[in-house]
């Protein structure tokens, strides 16, 4: 598959590395250009491209900024392929992103996002700390594999990311359209949690849009007391009690 990442931080940059490992033809991008990539891409067959690149001529873009800036590279997007499929790995926490009436209100966080690069979307690799991306992937068929949830209206298009969430390491659980994407938005029982394919579908199950944002917020300023120990299985498990 030819890939273009736009977004080069601890997400974009990992899955580029993956992908590249696997054998797919990778671009990346990130906001101060094709040269500040040299440690990323090092290494790597990875190239380093501009925004205005990274988009052309690939059947997947990954949008991996944070949330506030995805209107920032919708214009970016008139470069892909009518065709390409575009994923979304942001999440919204008002505290870091600044406040958005509109996902505060309830509006599924990549639904917002579909409308401000106004492209259908695959919400995936949202709800995985980026540690247990770096740590925790492993080969298709482990027992007890670590499964990641991911929504979209278009099934060919989840089934293309589905492939690439299992070269990235991970299971996949299909959690449904976009609008059912706020199961696993910060907050849900299904967000970060690191749970196997049975677990995670019970997850998604038992998610409460109300609950959501306030555990998110409970999480975050747990975190910020000290109160959570900042490692991969500190944050995941402190997630598991805090969201469940
Ligand atoms: N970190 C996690 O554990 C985690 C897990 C799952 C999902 N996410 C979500 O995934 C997204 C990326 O997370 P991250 O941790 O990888 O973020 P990050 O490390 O802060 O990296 C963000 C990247 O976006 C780039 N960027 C910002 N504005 C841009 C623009 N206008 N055009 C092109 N690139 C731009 C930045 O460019 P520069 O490098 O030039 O600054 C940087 O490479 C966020 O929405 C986050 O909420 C994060």
């Amino acid at each position: 598959m030819k890939i273009g990442i736009v977004g080069a931080g601890n997400i974009g940059a990992l899955l580029a590395r993956k992908f590249a490992a696997a054998g797919h033809s990778v671009k990346l991008s990130n906001s101060r250009g094709p040269d500040s990539l040299a440690d990323a891409v090092r290494g790597t067959s990875v190239r380093a491209v501009s925004n205005e690149d990274a988009p052309k001529d690939v059947d997947v873009v990954i949008l991996s900024v944070p949330f506030a800036k995805n209107p920032d590279v919708a214009k970016l997007l008139a470069n892909a392929p009518s065709d390409a499929i575009v994923v979304d790995t942001s999440n919204y926490y008002p505290a870091r992103d600044g406040t958005i009436a509109e996902v505060d209100a309830g509006k599924p966080e990549t639904v917002w996002v579909s409308e401000q690069v106004e492209r259908p979307l695959v919400k995936a690799w949202n709800a995985i700390l980026s540690q247990t991306l770096a740590e925790a992937g492993t080969a298709t068929g482990t027992a007890n594999r670590i499964a990641i949830p991911i929504a979209g209206d278009d099934a060919a298009a989840k089934k293309a990311v589905a492939e690439l969430m299992d070269i990235s390491g991970f299971d996949t659980v299909d959690a449904g359209t976009l609008a059912e994407s706020w199961r696993f938005q910060p907050g849900t029982p299904a967000y970060c949690t690191e749970l196997t394919t049975e677990e995670l579908a019970l997850a998604l199950a038992d998610a409460s849009k109300d609950q959501a944002p306030k555990n998110r917020d409970a999480i975050m300023q747990a975190i910020a007391s000290g109160k959570v120990e900042f490692t991969r299985h500190g944050l995941a498990s402190n997630n598991r009690v805090m969201s469940a």
